[in-house]
């Protein structure tokens, strides 16, 4: 096979990961077998500097005829002034609602040998291993009728069979590939939606995956699972508001924003971008950690059916860590950072 990866470096420390990301894409092509080719394109800052424009659209063009879309950061002090509309956030914003991506995928690992950056205890997180499923394009984020006039303001949460059904899928089919649990969050004891959400869910699993395991928890005992005893989850599947809350709960368990990826998919192409932002503060010095966005890299590797591929970049991340070959936030006092291109360099020559 051959596939085309559009890439978007974009500002601040997004050049800097992406490169190494790359890197270890190359790498893993040659390794398995397949070809790659790759594309790079200005977005937000960078696009604004160059045309005006933080999503240019010959940009976009691209990306709707790429295999999949790598993405760095976009952002940074210069453009803060801009006009919302105008800045860099904005071109990311409509790249993600162009590539009509329903489903976001926040993997959440706490390796062993990072178990003690994390603000909880070594012995409730080490082996953490989760990946949280959340819709992204309905729900009450979107919902109608929604407003307000001088005594309220209303939204409307509600989901069609047919969206909880979709979402399900990408859950049941993810957890194939990991560890065959799914657990279903709602507030159906609560909601009417949650109801028909559960009822959905169900029906997908019984029909279509009965050889996996569902469980289904009200969303605030899964918050507080989720600090209490995190390795008891594989894959978390939930709305668009309860995942947006659950994911940034789930984020903080690693104690570095560097280590977590996410996908977006589920459309016409999928999106591929570390978690973390353009980090203006440490930009231009070699110290971004690279591994959120390689991370990112082996998930759009799995998504195109190289699962070997996406494997055995995870096992060089783990070599890196265990090795100690690792940038400044994730060094404990005593250790030496190694730089974001020796990271990049160890994994992919792993
Ligand atoms: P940030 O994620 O860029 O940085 C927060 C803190 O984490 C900083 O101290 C930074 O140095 C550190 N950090 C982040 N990624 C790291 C990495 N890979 N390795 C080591 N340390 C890392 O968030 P912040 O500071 O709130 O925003 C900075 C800029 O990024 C803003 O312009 C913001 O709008 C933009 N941003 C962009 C996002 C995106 O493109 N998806 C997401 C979040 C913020
Ligand atoms: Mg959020």
């Amino acid at each position: 096979p051959h596939y085309h990866i559009v890439v978007l470096p974009g500002d601040g420390i997004g050049p800097e990961v992406t490169r190494e990301a790359v890197r270890v894409l190359e790498a893993a092509a040659e390794a398995f077998g397949f070809r790659l080719t790759t594309e790079t394109h200005p977005v937000g800052g960078a696009a604004i500097d160059a045309t005006g424009d933080p999503l240019p659209e010959p940009v976009l063009q691209a990306c709707l005829q790429a295999d999949a879309v790598l993405l760095g950061a976009v952002g940074g002090p210069k453009w803060d002034n801009l006009d919302r509309a105008q800045r860099p956030e904005a071109g990311l914003l409509r790249l993600r609602k162009a590539l009509e991506a329903y489903a976001n995928l926040r993997p959440v690992q706490v390796p062993e040998a990072l178990a003690d950056a994390s603000p909880l205890k070594r012995e409730v997180v080490a082996g953490t291993d989760l990946l949280i499923v959340r819709e992204l394009t309905g729900g009450i984020y979107f919902g109608e009728p929604r407003g307000r006039n001088g005594q309220m303001a209303w939204n409307t949460m509600r989901y069609t069979r047919e969206e909880v059904a979709r979402i399900a899928r990408v859950a049941f089919e993810w957890a194939k590939r990991r560890r065959g649990r799914v657990a279903s969050v709602d507030k159906a004891n609560v909601l009417e939606v949650s109801q028909l959400w559960r009822e959905v869910v169900s029906q997908v699993h019984r029909e279509e995956f009965p050889e996996l395991e569902l469980e289904h928890f009200y969303v605030d005992n899964a918050a507080m699972q989720l600090v209490r005893d995190p390795r008891r989850f594989d894959v978390v599947v939930t709305g668009n508001l309860f995942g947006d809350i659950l994911s940034d709960l789930a984020a903080t368990l690693p104690g570095s924003l560097g280590m977590l990826p996410s996908a977006s998919i589920g459309g016409r192409v999928g999106l591929f971008e570390p978690v973390h932002g353009s980090a203006p503060d440490i930009a231009g010095q070699g110290k971004a950690n690279p591994l959120a966005a390689i991370l990112s890299a082996a998930m759009l590797l799995e998504t195109l059916g190289q699962e070997a591929a996406a494997r055995a970049v995870r096992q060089g991340v783990d070599a890196a860590l265990a090795e100690g070959v690792k940038t400044a936030d994730l060094c404990r006092a005593g250790e030496t950072p190694a730089s974001t291109e020796a990271v990049g360099q160890f994994i992919a020559a792993y």
